[in-house]
């Protein structure tokens, strides 16, 4: 089994997920909208910024803002427009940036 060593580098290269992709894949539909009020980058705004929260997090206050239980000027109108499983995929993106 003179290969095998080959092998097992191929296999661990393909199982190494490359660096960039892990950090930012493309963007689910959607998330796009977010980037405009919402700094994709650690900045000092007044609007709190996204990135590197818990999706769980985003998820939770989305929700708020679609029932109405948190007050809001403009994202309660912004998170009617979002299926929860939209809702899921914006928020599961914006967690694994950095
Ligand atoms: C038109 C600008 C605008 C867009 C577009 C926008 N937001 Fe917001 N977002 C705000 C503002 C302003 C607030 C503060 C609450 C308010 O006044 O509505 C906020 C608050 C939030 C909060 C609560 C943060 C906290 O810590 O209280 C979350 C979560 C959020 N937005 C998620 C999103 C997501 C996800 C999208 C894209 C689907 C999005 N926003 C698009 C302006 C925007």
């Amino acid at each position: 089994m003179r290969a095998s060593g080959a092998w097992l580098c191929l296999i661990a290269m393909l199982a190494a997920p490359l660096p960039a992709l892990a950090v930012s894949p493309e963007p689910p539909p959607g998330a796009s909208s977010c980037s405009g009020c919402h700094a994709t980058r650690r900045v000092d705004t007044a609007v709190p910024p996204l990135v590197g929260r818990q999706a769980s997090d985003i998820i939770a206050q989305m929700q708020a803002f679609k029932s109405g239980q948190k007050p809001a000027t403009v994202m309660d109108r912004i998170a009617k427009g979002f299926t929860d499983a939209e809702i899921q995929d914006i928020a599961n993106w914006y967690a694994q940036q950095k």
